[in-house]
């Protein structure tokens, strides 16, 4: 019997580079899943592609009403909800440009990324609770970052709201632990999606070393982690954040530059 048989899964984001491949673990494992994007289009191509009654949903994690709706319509569809993964992040371009610091963000750039990244994943739990507790419980997996963790130069508003986020796991797993409900989060650190490989190479060459692994991160990577927390392998894990970052937080912030003066010439 597969981990996530009879399980039904949604998936917010799920059209994205994390979210696909979350939904094609979920689905692999044996679980329904419904893959949630206000990118329809993309969403239905993912889920033509995973098949498996893998289905598609609109929502808009900006708009409390869909987030209710996109709840309401899987129950309606499927009878029940065992698994929700709050994953959709604003991450357009002109956001990227406009989430700077704290003298420099406008406010307009700071409600919006709360609204999708932060209050998007309360509606989300909000909505689902309730649905949970009616079939004896459920898991719910947040995706946090290591923004939510350390400082950056800039996307202020992007870490702050995934720090939002481990606060936010942490109270539903104190609110409703009892209750059935198990509420977890990931952090990762970069992952190479699709968006991720076209970005800056020097970037990704940056965060190389400072990874304590031979690679860097894939999403099949944070789907295999959400894929657990999802399961009752996880069963006696509540309110944590797991980071899937290759130890990049792991170790002295002056590790590389060390490794560099040990090895060169002295
Ligand atoms: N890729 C990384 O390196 C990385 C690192 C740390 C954390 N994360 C987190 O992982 C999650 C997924 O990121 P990703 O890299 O797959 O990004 P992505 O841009 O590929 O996916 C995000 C998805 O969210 C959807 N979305 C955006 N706004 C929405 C809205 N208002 N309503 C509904 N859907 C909306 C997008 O259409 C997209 O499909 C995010 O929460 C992100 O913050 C990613």
């Amino acid at each position: 019997m597969k981990r996530l048989e009879g399980k039904i899964a949604i998936v917010t984001g799920g059209a994205g580079g994390i979210g696909s491949a979350t939904a094609r673990r979920l689905t692999s494992e044996g679980a329904v899943t419904v893959i949630a994007d206000y990118d329809l289009v993309r969403a239905r191509a993912v889920a033509g592609e995973i098949g498996h009654g893998a289905t598609a949903a609109f929502y808009d994690a900006e708009k409390m009403e869909t987030v209710e709706a996109l709840v309401v319509s899987t129950v309606a569809q499927f009878g029940r909800l065992d698994i929700l993964l709050n994953n959709a992040a604003i991450t357009t371009p002109q956001i990227q440009k406009d989430d700077t610091t704290a003298v420099d963000i406008a406010f307009e750039t700071w409600d919006r990324v709360m609204a999708v990244n932060l209050r998007g994943y309360l509606a989300g739990c909000k909505y689902a609770i309730p649905e949970m507790l009616k079939t004896g419980g459920g898991a719910i997996v947040n995706t946090a970052s290591g923004s939510g963790l350390v400082g950056d130069l800039s996307r202020i508003a992007y870490g702050t709201s995934k720090a939002g986020v481990i606060a936010l796991t942490r109270s539903v797993a104190t609110q409703y632990g009892r209750r059935g409900i198990r509420c977890n989060a990931v952090a990762p650190g970069l992952i190479l999606t699709e968006a991720a490989r076209d970005g800056v190479p020097e970037l990704i060459e940056i965060i190389q070393n400072h990874v304590l692994t031979p690679r860097l991160g894939t999403p099949e990577d944070v789907a295999a982690v959400v894929a657990f927390l999802a399961s009752e392998d996880a069963g006696f894990i509540n309110g944590e954040t797991i980071v899937c970052n290759g130890g990049s937080l792991a170790h002295q912030p002056h590790t590389h530059d060390l490794a560099q003066y040990l090895e060169g010439p002295h």
